[in-house]
């Protein structure tokens, strides 16, 4: 019996979400998915709300239309704002987002209970993390810091350059410059993982930092595990497929940095979420 062989669709404001997809690839080698990346209209991050709610829900039905199983929502400011919105209009298809899970990732590597958040403008806003953390740990301290340049060199590629060393500590310094600083920072934006090599080192190794992307991966497998939904045995190869709404040779080539591995831009489709 060979379970249920439909994808999980996974989606994001662009490639980010490609850290998350990498770690379910990972954790979940018999299923299928189907990414969707709305590049045509990142950043989500500097969006109001609204606006957000409304591009997620437009790109989620892109992604029911593909038959989908289950929504893994790789993109943290669309978790932040629209998860509640997206769980109601697609029902009874589950919806994960990955708040939750890297709340749990800063909450278990934390000592000194003294949490940073690295987010985007409209994470940050709404503080979605702060209370996901508190949630788990009420006595947590947690500063956050809107960080929406980084975006732009990640998906520009520049993982570490001096532009991002530059960056990085303009935005951190004011972190630890005064005592009882934080020992654990979260990559609250799916874009992040990618700097992760840079942050270390400026920070140091005292600090760690955690994503969302592997407990993200977790949370998923759960639910997969407590449902009718998981795939038992695939009887075709894994198979993935992309959408973009913009270029999808930039997709491919920009893309394999965040996925860790080639993307063929043949196996990404273009796609005009107003059309959906
Ligand atoms: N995907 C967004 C997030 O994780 C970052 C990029 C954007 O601002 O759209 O928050």
């Amino acid at each position: 019996m060979p379970g249920d062989t439909r994808p999980i669709g996974v989606f994001d404001s662009g490639m980010g979400g490609l850290t998350v997809l990498r770690a379910l690839c990972a954790r979940l080698p018999n299923e299928h998915f189907v990414y969707l990346g709305d590049t045509a209209r990142l950043p989500y991050g500097t969006k109001s709300p609204d606006t957000v709610r409304a591009y997620a829900l437009q790109a989620t039905h892109l992604l029911l239309s593909e038959d989908v199983k289950m929504v893994v929502i790789a993109c943290n400011t669309a978790s932040a704002v629209a998860l509640d919105a997206l769980r109601e209009a697609l029902a009874p298809v589950p919806v994960i987002g990955v708040i939750e899970p890297g709340a749990r990732a800063g909450v278990a590597a934390t000592r000194n209970k003294h949490i940073a958040v690295l987010a985007t403008e409209s994470t940050v806003k709404g503080a979605a993390y702060v209370h996901a953390i508190r949630r788990l740990m009420a006595d947590a301290m947690v500063e956050q810091l809107a960080c929406q340049v980084f975006v732009a060199l990640a998906e520009e590629g520049w993982a570490d350059t001096s532009v991002t060393t530059a960056a990085i500590k303009d935005y951190l310094e004011p972190l630890f410059a005064h005592p009882g600083a934080p020992d654990t920072l979260v990559l609250g934006c799916t874009h992040f993982p990618v700097l992760k090599a840079a942050i270390q080192r400026y920070v140091g190794d005292a600090i760690t930092l955690v994503d969302s992307a592997d407990t993200t991966a977790a949370a998923v497998a759960e639910t997969l595990a407590t449902s009718t939904l998981q795939t038992d045995i695939s009887a075709a190869p894994r198979n993935i497929h992309f959408f973009a709404t913009d270029s999808t040779e930039r997709f491919a080539r920009i893309g394999a940095i965040f996925f860790g591995r080639e993307i063929d831009s043949g196996d990404v489709t273009l796609v005009d979420l107003k059309m959906v």
